[in-house]
């Protein structure tokens, strides 16, 4: 299994060509078990060719999301280290929430090719179809006080869109914005949809779980959605790979976090949060428990509240976990 994905990992990371002797004496095997991991590879649809006198290349990857994939490309020191793999499971939340329940390490990634009960915020379900989408949970175990917990929301859609704007880089791909707090769109419509879940006590966090749900190649969504929802297939115009995403996201993650670490609030994510942020001036519905009214947001602050001026001229804070924000004329 390790020595799959570290073959894999040294194709990748080769220009030319890696021979199989090279092979079989870093990993202290026979070049017959170097060519049955090649063979169990090609399989799995990889394009390696084998040429003679010269060894391995690696031509291209299918779009799978197995361990041996995600860990050959994700280069991390916490993030995404620890990987849980599965083709169906029921939510990746709650894998991971029994994870870190077991004593699973800080970072520690599920991934799943569909769920059979994908969750969304406010008791939504989240569509989870096979084989075009990202469904993943992530497991943190962050040091700070339970209030703080929320602003790790918008320490993930940053990081998630950062990721994204990496791998879709090729001219023609719109913008991505962040709609706050956390859901990621293009053009308006929504491509991330994020679920942050927290087991702790009144003073201490046992663990976090923050599920991410990317569109990435669907095309169709079912009607109660079809207004409001879209991905990266069809606002980019190509198909994208998934493991090289969550690799993306899961090294921007690293690094925004331990950013927000430091100050334990956003004031070092700010600047760049706020450059994505889509309701930033705009005229909004706020949808609370008690009451609905409109406003004009203004910004978020350090501790990523929405800045809001009501219409008497009232400058209110807005708690992501409160109320729901919505366009004056629709979702954003
Ligand atoms: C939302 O309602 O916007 C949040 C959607 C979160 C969906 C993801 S998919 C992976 C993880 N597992 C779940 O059951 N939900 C989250």
């Amino acid at each position: 299994m390790k020595m799959k994905s570290e073959i894999l990992k040294l194709l990748r990371e080769t220009d030319g060509y890696v021979s199989g002797q090279q092979i079989s004496g870093q990993f202290g095997v026979s070049r017959t078990a170097v060519w049955k991991v090649i063979r169990q590879l090609q399989e799995e649809g990889y394009q390696v060719e084998a040429v003679r006198n010269k060894g391995y290349h690696i031509v291209d990857s299918p779009d799978v999301m197995t361990k041996e994939e995600l860990s050959s490309l994700i280069n991390t020191r916490w993030a995404g280290r620890n990987i849980l793999y599965y083709d169906v499971t029921d939510s990746t939340n709650l894998r991971i929430k029994q994870a870190g329940d077991e004593g699973a390490p800080h970072g520690t990634l599920a991934v799943a090719d569909r769920q059979t009960a994908g969750r969304g915020r406010r008791g939504r379900t989240w569509e989870s179809p096979a084989g075009s989408s990202i469904y993943m949970s992530i497991l943190l175990r962050p040091k700070i006080a339970p209030n703080k917990a929320s602003m790790l929301t918008l320490v993930m859609a940053l990081s998630v869109a950062e990721g994204i704007r990496q791998c879709i880089s090729q001219p023609g791909c719109p913008e991505l914005q962040i709609k706050w707090p956390n859901d990621v769109i293009i053009n308006g419509k929504k491509v991330v949809g994020i679920l942050t879940e927290m087991s702790s006590q009144i003073d201490y966090i046992n663990h976090v779980t923050v599920g991410v749900g990317i569109n990435v190649n669907m095309i169709d969504f079912p009607e109660e959605i079809a207004q409001t929802a879209t991905s990266l297939r069809i606002e980019c115009g190509h198909t994208v790979k998934r493991a090289p995403l969550i690799a993306a996201v899961m090294e921007r993650l690293e690094k925004n976090y331990e950013t927000f670490l430091e100050t334990e609030d956003l004031s070092g994510l700010l600047d760049r949060y706020s450059a994505l942020l889509v309701n930033r001036d705009r005229d909004v519905q706020i949808i609370g428990a008690k009451e609905t009214y409109r406003a004009h947001a203004i910004g978020i602050n350090n501790t990523g509240e929405l800045i809001v001026r009501r219409e008497n001229g009232d400058i209110e804070k807005i708690n992501a976990g409160e109320v729901s924000v919505r366009g004056v004329y629709g979702y954003v």
